[in-house]
Parts: C-alpha cells; structure tokens; sequence
C-alpha cells in the first residue's frame, strides 16, 4: 500500500452515485485497512451545506446501506470535510485549492489528490477546463510529490462527436496516466473470472470461435424502472446509459484474444480490438422498446420516444468470429434482474437425442454475473432406464468467495485500483471512440423511431432459443 496521505475530491458528493456507491465503497476500504492511516474525503457541490451536515448526510448514506462495521461509521466520518462551489464557476476552483492547500499544510504533505467527477456530463468540459486553469491537475501548488489522477464516470459523451471533442480535451489538460474512465461493470469479480476462465482452462480455446460457437448472447435485464432518475435518464437511454459501456465490455471480455499477461497495456488493447471489430449485424433486429409507463415516470416528458429497452443484432469482423450472431439486448422493467453472457454451441449433426429434442440439442455455457454469480454448462447425458434415452444437464458452480475473502463491491475495487494506480479494468480512450462508432447508426436511426411499448415484464423481443 502507498502510504502517501490522501486526499479524494468528490465533484456531486451529495448525488446519487455518491451516496449509494462511493461513500460505502471506501467505508468499505477504510476498514480493511486499504486507505493510507492519514487520508481525507472533501466533497464538493453546490449545496450549501457545513462540513457537519455534510457529515450528517454520509452518515445517512452509509446507514441506508448494510455494513459490516457499524462501529468505525464515526471514525470514517469524520474524515469528512466539504467546500460549497459551482462546477462551472472558476472562482470555486480557487477556494477548493486553496482548502486543498490549507489541509496538505495541517498534514505536512503534499498528499496524493484523487479528483471523482461524479456529476452530470455536461460538466466534464467546465469541469477539465477549471481543473487545469487553477493548477488542481498538476499536483500542489510550489511543487511536491503527490500524483493528481481524475475519474470519469461515464456516459462519456453522448455520441462519437461529443466523445471526440471531450477526449481531445481531456488528453490536452491532463496525461494518459492521470485519467480513470470508469466503467463499474469491469470493477465486478464475476466479469474478471471470465479471463480467469478463459485462459486459466486450455479445453475452451480450441472451440472459442466461429466453428463451435452458434451465437453469444450479453444481456442485462433489470426489474427497476427509474427509481427518481426520469431527468438524467430521458436525455440517455438505454442504449447509452447500459449499452454503450456495460454491455459491450461483457462482450469484450468473452471475445477478446489472450492479453498475454494480465496488464493494462495489453488487455486494454485487446479489449479495444473487439470493440473496433464490432459491426451491425446485416438485415439484424434493432429493436427499441419503452415500458408502458415510462412517459408518466417524474420529470420525463409525456411525449419521450427514449428508449428503455433494446435488442440489437451484431457481429464481429475478425477471423475468430466472422459470421457469429452477437445479440446485445438490455431493459428496464424487465420483469427480472439478471446479467449474463451465454454463449450457445452449434448442434452437432446426428446425436443419439431423441427427435422431439431436435434444435434444443446444444451445449450451452453461461456466465451469470448477477445476481448469485455462477458459471453453468448444459450438457446432456444419457438418463438412467433400460433404453438408450438422453436427457439434460445443466450444471453449476457458484462464483463465491472462500476462506475469510469476502466479495466486495464493483465500486470498492476500482477505487482500489485507482489510488494504486491500475487502469488495467478502465476504459482507454480507444475503446470509448470505437464503443460509439459502433453504435452511431443505430442512435441516428432512432432519433425519431418511435419506441414499441412493452408491459412491465413482456419484453417485445425476447431471443426465443435462450430459455
Ligand atoms: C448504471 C446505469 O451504470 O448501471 C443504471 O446508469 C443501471 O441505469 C446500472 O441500472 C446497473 O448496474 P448494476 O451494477 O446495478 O447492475
């Protein structure tokens, strides 16, 4: 561990990410001893709140949240500060640095600073631009040793024009190595075993590819709706919000070739060649689909065509999987919540199965991330009788931690990662350009497509064979 102090800034530390995700995150980190012994949290936000009504408002965040340590709350707390200012205003990025100048004085270091832009995207541009104009990117003020790394959270960008415009600035005011684009699905254990899996295991290489492998599919279904988040949401939709980044580096995962060594460098890259091969599948299904009472959800217009489900048809153009369906499909109100990658086997030509079980035949290898993560195979086999009969198998093994491990949160183990500096499970700015090149389109095409309305847990366009 680097036992350089910390400070971390939380840009929107009264929001919701903040709340539901960071805050017991690095609860979380505190008390397994992750976070250096001198470290501070300053949140930073338009509220006007006191340092102790920020205080106050963590301690509520973490008590709506089960922990596991309900007596180092106080401790964590209390390393709480907050400083008041407008992300677009340039004289609030004055008095933050010169809060931030104050406590590195009390400390006696130029603490390492993490800068968390957990706010709306129309303020990264402000927000990078102000960032650098007061010297916060650089470190501290006079010089000293402390790293300044930023997180980005996505959606970074709303199409591939505004996502070019953004990374060109963000590469002009800050290096490569200062910068975290979050994607929180790379951060879950369950989606990091399936390197593990794939590699670790020589019997799947041979038939990982276009002549074994009939079709893959990446879904992630969630019974939730808005749950308060009309106004963000209308302006992103599904496609955007789940589909552009969750989505498609499940898929990266399960497509990608051998990194060699699990390193940034090269799984980064290798992520990025999936998504640069990636294609609309020709004559494929787009479909675009809106829960019944999404119009009547607060702060969503009552004439919205945003989407809030999709089903799209792919495919990926390189010699591993020419020619395989690729199926990406998400959606709110989906009647059930679960996130997994199936990859569907080729039938083989004539088996001992009998007729009536003709077309179910295949094998079928799934990675269920959540909930209770598992990785299950359908086999078949032959039943115990007196005749020749085949049956199904489906078998399962959980993806739980042993020992005194406990599974811990997407959230607490990108932070991690961060504060020691491993982008190895964050987004490159080439899989951000080639994630929406890929999908551009299909967002032209749906500007103005008006959305199939499904009822609260009848999608409108189920893959019938994956059941
Ligand atoms: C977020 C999206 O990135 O991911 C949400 O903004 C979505 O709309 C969420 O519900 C799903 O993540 P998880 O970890 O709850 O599956």
């Amino acid at each position: 561990m680097n036992h350089t102090p910390l400070t971390l800034v939380i840009f929107g530390a009264t929001g919701d990410l903040a709340r539901r995700k960071l805050f017991p995150a690095l609860l979380d980190l505190h008390c397994a001893g992750h976070l250096p012994a001198e470290y501070r949290i300053v949140g930073f936000a338009k509220s006007a709140l006191s340092t102790e009504a920020f205080r106050r408002m963590v301690r509520s965040a973490l008590d709506a949240h089960s922990h596991t340590h309900p007596e180092e709350v106080a401790a964590f707390v209390a390393r709480a500060e907050y400083v008041a200012g407008d992300f677009t205003d340039p004289k609030s990025y004055g008095t933050l640095s010169a809060f931030l100048a104050a406590q590195d004085r009390a400390v006696g270091a130029c603490t390492n600073k993490l800068f968390y832009l957990a706010v709306p995207p129309r303020f990264y541009d402000p927000l990078f631009q102000n960032l650098a104009d007061s010297g916060l990117s650089v470190g501290c003020v006079g010089g000293g040793a402390g790293w300044t790394r930023l997180v980005v959270e996505k959606p970074f960008g709303e199409d591939l024009h505004t996502a070019q415009a953004l990374e060109r600035k963000l590469s002009l005011l800050f290096k490569e190595e200062q910068i975290f684009r979050i994607d929180h699905y790379l951060g879950k254990s369950a989606l990091e075993n399936i390197l593990a899996f794939r590699f670790a295991n020589s019997i799947f290489e041979p038939i990982w590819n276009r002549n074994y492998v009939a079709r893959i599919e990446v879904r992630i279904l969630e019974s939730r709706g808005m749950d308060g988040r009309g106004a963000f949401y209308d302006g992103v939709g599904q496609l955007r919000d789940v589909g552009q980044n969750h989505l498609l580096q499940m898929l990266a995962l399960i497509a990608m070739e051998d990194p060699g060594a699990y390193e940034a460098g090269a799984v980064r890259a290798r992520r990025a060649e999936v998504m640069a091969a990636l294609r609309l599948r020709k004559g494929g299904r787009r479909v675009k689909g809106q829960y019944a009472s999404y119009r009547t959800e607060d702060h969503v217009p009552c004439d919205s065509n945003t989407e809030t489900y999709f089903l799209l048809e792919a495919e990926l153009d390189n010699s591993r999987w020419r020619g395989t369906p690729v199926v990406l499909e998400s959606g709110k109100k989906a009647g059930q919540t679960l996130s997994e990658i199936v990859l569907h086997f080729k039938e083989i030509p004539s088996c001992m199965c009998p007729e009536n079980l003709s077309g179910a035949r295949r094998n079928l290898l799934r990675f269920r991330i959540q909930p209770d993560p598992a990785t299950g195979l359908r086999l078949w086999a032959r039943k115990p009788s007196y005749g020749m009969e085949i049956e199904e198998r489906y078998v399962e093994f959980p993806f739980v931690p042993t020992g005194r491990y406990r599974m811990h949160d997407a959230y607490e183990k990108l932070l991690l990662d961060i504060i020691e500096g491993n982008q190895t499970l964050f987004l490159s700015s080439k899989e951000v350009e080639y994630s929406w090149r890929f999908l551009m389109p299909v967002l032209e095409q749906w500007q103005k497509e008006e959305p199939v309305i499904y009822e609260d847990g009848n999608l409108p366009a189920f893959p019938a064979q994956s059941r």
